[in-house]
């Protein structure tokens, strides 16, 4: 969602904020802003959309001299993305940024006096901090005991940070329920941010956990917890190089992320696969036996994932798996099997509603499995026990290769699974294993199959809607293409099972509902072809992604032939972004910050 960063010390701190924005700006870029506390005074900045602005509203301006500066990047929550509405917000000597959602914001406005400029729940943090400030008896620690007490106050979900000309050289923090690290420089603390922009830039990362709180200076961190216990901060060391990713050629992020699909299959395989079998040395041996059922649960693409994943482990483990929204599981009371696995699945390791999930199947007393992109991330800290997934960072909103490293961890679990439990045979495992080698070769893109899809989305930018449909292990597909489609075109579509049209869904069915079928040859073929021809019938536009010649189709999209279900799953995975990205680069469309999204969800 929102991303804010923080600096302390005396180097230009324009330039340094701005680029950390700018590594953050998958997080929101409704607007930006800057605050800089320099002598005593401080100077701020904003501008609404993408962070250019800002730097161009910033213009020449350069610090001096010691300064304690704070910036944010908004995915607007509360009020539209305005110059008003955005971050830093001040009121007469403080400023604030904030990632999260104040909950109480409303109650808090009708007891601290003042006017509010904006509708933002964010700028009660600062009325409410002055406030209690004017009411602290002096004393060194009187802004310190301001800003717990303002923390006390607030509900939900919040990665704060708040500069005071009262304190100059001072950044304070708080974490509650969203992302927020601080980091160090050799000569002190130096940044704090919602994601790893100081990679490159400090040595040590200084992890907080919920709760923690604190301020930071040039002198040192002081971390209390919860309880307002100093805290032992927990540093880990950070690469010494920047691993910002460029675009090296492609026009988009995420157009190169799925030209980047084999090396990530690659990845995700080394040192997995053996001969006949499959090794997940981050599982302890005999742990998986235990358990009676999975549970997977996610949010959006990965939720996609985890549907996939449900029919492998039902299929090559044998063991019953069922598949949770992560926002509906969260307030449903879910009754889970107390022998059960909990598993969730998140790029990110961030999202606020997988997060939650996984606190509240962990607060049951059940076994936590992550798979996750994001090393030292929320849920990775979590979790009993993490799979990396191993994609590299991702920075096209619209998730891509990160789905394909989710699918292949769920297929090496199930096959892992099936293995130890015993109920993989040799040779069917054997067969599991040769396909797993060749998803490589699936995913990566074909010149040919790439140029037919561009020229095939300029008929496909008008309509009333797509269907994507699918069968079996194509369903979650289908939803993913869908959710691909519509992210970045903003055209409606939609991903059904293929049986369920004839319930309803074929009531839309004409000239101008344009139906992508997913028609796998090793997979329940002639089930499919049947629900086609139904859609045919009503004049539906049909789009085949399929190995054969098909009559009734108005385009086909050809793949190769395969033996196994997971390798056209896999290049048909590839049509489908292929497909979203070639018409929402001819509909003129920002394919990496698409309208109204984020990267990383980090309130519910
Ligand atoms: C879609 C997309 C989102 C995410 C969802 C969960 O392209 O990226 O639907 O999959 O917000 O995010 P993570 O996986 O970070 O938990």
């Amino acid at each position: 969602m929102c991303g804010i960063v923080g600096y302390i010390g005396e180097q230009e701190a324009c330039g340094i904020l701005l680029n950390g924005l700018r590594e953050l700006e998958y997080r929101g870029y409704d607007s930006a802003g800057i605050a800089l506390l320099e002598e005593g005074r401080i100077t701020r900045f904003r501008a609404v959309g993408k962070l250019d602005n800002l730097v161009h509203r910033v213009g020449e301006y350069q610090t001096s001299g010691p300064v304690a500066a704070i910036g944010h990047t908004r995915w607007a929550t509360h009020g539209k993305p305005t110059e008003a509405n955005a971050h830093p917000h001040g009121l007469t000597h403080s400023q604030v940024v904030h990632n999260g959602i104040i909950e109480n914001y409303q109650a808090i406005r009708e007891q601290v006096p003042g006017d509010f400029l904006s509708q933002t729940d964010t700028e009660v943090i600062v009325h409410l901090f002055e406030s209690l400030l004017a009411e602290q008896p002096d004393g060194e620690d009187a802004v310190l005991k301001a800003f717990r007490a303002t923390l006390n106050a607030l509900h939900g979900a919040y990665a704060i940070l708040l500069v005071t000309e009262t304190r100059p050289g001072e950044v304070f923090f708080a974490r509650q329920g969203s992302p927020l690290q601080l980091a160090q420089a050799a000569d002190g603390v130096h940044f704090a941010s919602s994601d790893a922009p100081m990679v490159g830039v400090c040595d040590q990362a200084v992890y907080l956990e919920d709760g923690h709180w604190g301020v930071a200076s040039a002198e040192g961190i002081r971390l209390f917890d919860e309880q307002d216990q100093p805290a032992e901060p927990i540093t880990a060391p950070l690469l010494a190089t920047s691993t910002a990713a460029q675009k090296e050629g492609f026009r988009y992020f995420m157009e190169k992320e799925i030209y980047e699909q084999d090396a990530v299959v690659s990845d995700i395989l080394t040192g997995r696969l053996t001969e006949t079998g499959v090794r997940l040395d981050e599982l302890p041996d005999g742990w998986l036996e235990q358990f009676t059922s999975i549970t997977l649960c996610a949010c959006g693409t990965s939720y996609h994932a985890a549907l996939t994943g449900a029919y492998l482990l039902e299929r090559l483990a044998k063991v019953p798996a069922r598949v949770e929204i992560a926002s509906e599981f969260r307030y449903r009371e879910p009754v889970l099997d107390p022998t059960g696995l909990f598993v969730v699945i998140s790029q990110s390791g961030e999202t606020a509603d997988t997060f939650e999930a996984l606190k509240l199947a962990a607060a049951q007393g059940l076994d936590t499995l992550a798979l996750c992109n994001v090393d030292n991330s929320s849920i990775v800290r979590a979790a009993s026990h993490t799979v990396l997934l191993r994609a590299g960072i991702e920075k096209g909103v619209a998730s891509t290769k990160a789905f394909t490293a989710q699918v292949m961890a769920l297929w090496l679990l199930a096959v892992h699974w099936g293995q130890v439990k015993g109920v993989l045979d040799a040779d069917t495992g054997g067969r599991e294993i040769e396909a797993m080698r060749r998803v490589r070769e699936a995913v990566a893109i074909q010149p040919r199959v790439h140029d037919r899809l561009h020229r095939l989305s300029k008929r496909y930018l008008h309509g009333h809607g797509f269907f994507f449909i699918g069968r079996d292990l194509f369903y979650p597909l289908a939803l993913e293409g869908a959710l691909k489609l519509k992210e970045i075109s903003y055209l409606h579509a939609e991903g059904y099972p293929a049986g369920e049209m004839k319930h309803g869904p074929i009531a839309l069915a004409d000239a101008e509902l344009f139906t992508i079928a997913l028609m796998p040859r090793s997979r329940l073929y002639d089930k499919i072809k049947s629900n086609v021809e139904e859609l045919s019938a009503r004049d539906s536009t049909i789009i085949a992604i399929t190995t054969e010649y098909f009559e009734l189709a108005d385009d086909i999209i050809q793949i190769r032939a395969y033996d196994h279900p997971m390798l056209e799953f896999f290049e048909m995975m590839v049509v489908c972004q292929l497909l979203a990205l070639e018409i929402a680069i001819r509909l003129g469309n920002d394919v990496d910050m698409p309208r109204n999204l984020a990267k990383s969800v980090t309130v519910e």
